[in-house]
């Protein structure tokens, strides 16, 4: 029996096998595309989410680690931050294809939220692991930026 708070649902799943990766419990048995499959492996960021507010690999992280902790994906990322961020997203036209988009928000929600008067290296330096395959680093950095303005930063 593993039990998640999932956007602020409880969700009890009690035929689980708790060593199944979270990604495949929010996409197969909850029904939450949103967090995507990448390389499976824990190295591309595109599943990442939040647990318990902090940025995890879906792919590799065992239903059994997030039991009664509070799961955060990006259909339920919201808040200041997150909304400085969809705003400078869709104000830079970032997405190319969109696939690694949501778990680029993901960390970034989290850097921003978590270190706001970070310096802009360290901003960036905090992306570093999520992967786009289109290349949309730079407007990626930018719409980062302005969000970080937006939000009163530097
Ligand atoms: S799919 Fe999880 S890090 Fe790539
Ligand atoms: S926008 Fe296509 S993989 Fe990032």
């Amino acid at each position: 029996m593993v039990k998640l708070h999932v956007n602020g649902e409880t969700r009890e799943l009690p035929d689980l096998d708790p060593a199944t990766p979270l990604l495949w419990v929010l996409r197969d048995h909850l029904g939450m595309t949103g967090t995507r499959f990448g390389c499976g492996k824990g190295l591309c960021g595109a599943c990442t989410i939040h647990v318990d507010g902090t940025p995890t690999r879906a792919c590799i992280t065992p239903a059994s680690v997030a039991d009664g902790k509070k799961v955060t994906t990006i259909e339920g990322l919201e808040g200041r931050v997150a909304d400085a961020l969809r705003n400078a997203w869709s104000a830079g036209n970032v997405p190319q294809c969109g696939f690694c988009q949501g778990g680029q928000l993901m960390s970034a929600e989290h850097q921003l939220r978590s270190a706001p008067s970070a310096s802009k290296e360290k901003r960036d330096g905090a992306m570093d692991g999520n992967i786009c395959r289109c290349g949309t680093y730079t407007r990626i950095r930018k719409a980062m930026d302005q969000a970080s303005a937006d939000l009163g930063g530097e």
